[in-house]
């Protein structure tokens, strides 16, 4: 697939710039865990601002629902945003995005601005049109330098590319020629599937099935998985919804914990082990499940030797405890060594996954770091996303 690289556009001096970027990163105690997402956007800000462009830059934070929410503000991100993009300054705009903000932006001649959490609107998950309008009236070009969102039909990914001449961004340029390579494993290959975004991994994990020798879950996906097979999952993070789709998929190259650490959901502090082999009680009603035990990864470990592609998304365990943190760690270590042997392929992807591999320093043994997570896996099923369709050089 051949995009159309903000480097093809003539004319920019002058120009105001819309750029999409993924700035959804853990906040703790306001500060931001883990930078990586803001600095994949720089280099594509910094070009256009000097090749004297007007740039505003606008991101989504959680799931805010479509209403404004202090808590999900992009505001506690700005100063790390500022710190990576001097020289130049940040003007930033807090608050939803309405008629009298768009028309303050419009008249402010500052070189760089940042809008607030795009989520505060409504428009923006419903790929409206008129929200898409209202953002595409303040500029001449659209940039896109989210690829982990561009699985996502918003208007700030999709609507806007009907509106504006469109264009992709340099770190989502090296996303698609990477993981284009990537999306034919070399055999035999390994896939981890985690994390607690259950419902568009789930649209994966078939084609996963058939590329990949093996697919070992963890995370929401194995609850998931536990759930479907009469388990007590108690308050473990589950979706129901997936649950047709688990009747339908072919087991057996999926690999579920064998092993599981429990833990009570109020104050996450109790630790208790159970193995599957034992019984489908796994929780009381008020605990959860918090990690893999040791038997799963030495299961892991043991079936990663050998393997010359490994892709992972989404971690094993509730990684804002670290106790919890465990599992995914030993898993990423064995990950990490095995990539390291000659001619194996080992690539990561999502946010959770990103924070515990910078924090373990394992990112150089990595072939590629992807900054999505589930649009890492969909690009790898379907080789291409929502959100890339209009940006295709035709
Ligand atoms: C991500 O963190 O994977 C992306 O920003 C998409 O976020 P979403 O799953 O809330 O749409």
């Amino acid at each position: 697939m051949k995009l159309r690289s903000i480097k093809e556009i003539r004319s920019l001096a002058g120009k105001t710039v819309l750029v999409r970027v993924d700035f959804n990163v853990d906040i703790k105690n306001g500060r931001v865990s883990e930078k990586f997402r803001l600095k994949q956007a720089v280099e594509t800000v910094k070009y256009l601002l000097k090749h004297d462009c007007r740039v505003i830059v606008m991101a989504h934070l959680g799931r805010p629902g479509g209403k404004l929410n202090h808590d999900y503000s992009l505001a506690p991100l700005v100063k790390e945003w500022r710190q990576l993009i001097s020289p130049f300054g940040v003007k930033f705009y807090p608050g939803k995005i309405d008629a009298g903000l768009v028309g303050r932006v419009s008249a402010d001649k500052s070189r760089l601005i940042m809008l607030d959490n795009l989520r505060f609107n409504a428009g923006e998950e419903k790929n409206d049109r008129k929200f898409a309008e209202m953002l595409a009236s303040m500029v001449d070009f659209y940039v896109n330098e989210a690829f982990s969102v561009s699985h996502r039909e918003a208007a700030s990914v999709v609507a806007i590319t009907k509106l504006l001449p469109s264009y992709a961004g340099l770190n989502l340029m090296d996303e698609v020629n990477f993981l284009s390579r990537a999306a034919d494993p070399k055999k035999p290959a390994m896939a981890l599937i985690g994390g607690i975004k259950i419902g568009s991994k789930f649209g994966v994990i078939d084609t996963f099935v058939k590329k990949y020798d093996v697919v070992a879950v963890g995370g929401g996906i194995a609850n998931t998985f536990f759930y479907a097979q009469g388990c007590s999952v108690g308050k473990s993070v589950v979706d129901k919804k997936c649950l047709g789709k688990i009747k339908k998929l072919s087991k057996k190259k999926i690999l579920l914990p064998l092993d599981v650490i429990v833990t009570d959901v109020k104050t996450k502090t109790k630790k208790r082990y159970h193995k599957l082999s034992w019984g489908k009680d796994i929780c009381e009603p008020d605990e959860m499940i918090a990690d893999v035990g040791p038997e799963t990864i030495q299961m892991i470990t043991k079936i990663l030797a050998g393997k010359k592609s490994i892709v992972w998304s989404g971690v094993f365990g509730d990684t804002s405890i670290p106790e919890f943190k465990k599992g995914s760690k030993q898993i990423m270590t064995a990950v990490a060594d095995q990539v390291k042997k000659k001619n194996v392929v080992g690539v990561i992807g999502g946010g959770s996954m990103i924070d515990l591999v910078f924090e373990m320093k394992k990112n150089t043994s990595l072939d590629f770091i992807s900054t999505g997570g589930g649009a890492m896996l969909e690009f790898l099923e379907q080789k291409t996303l929502v959100g890339l369709k209009s940006l295709i050089k035709k």
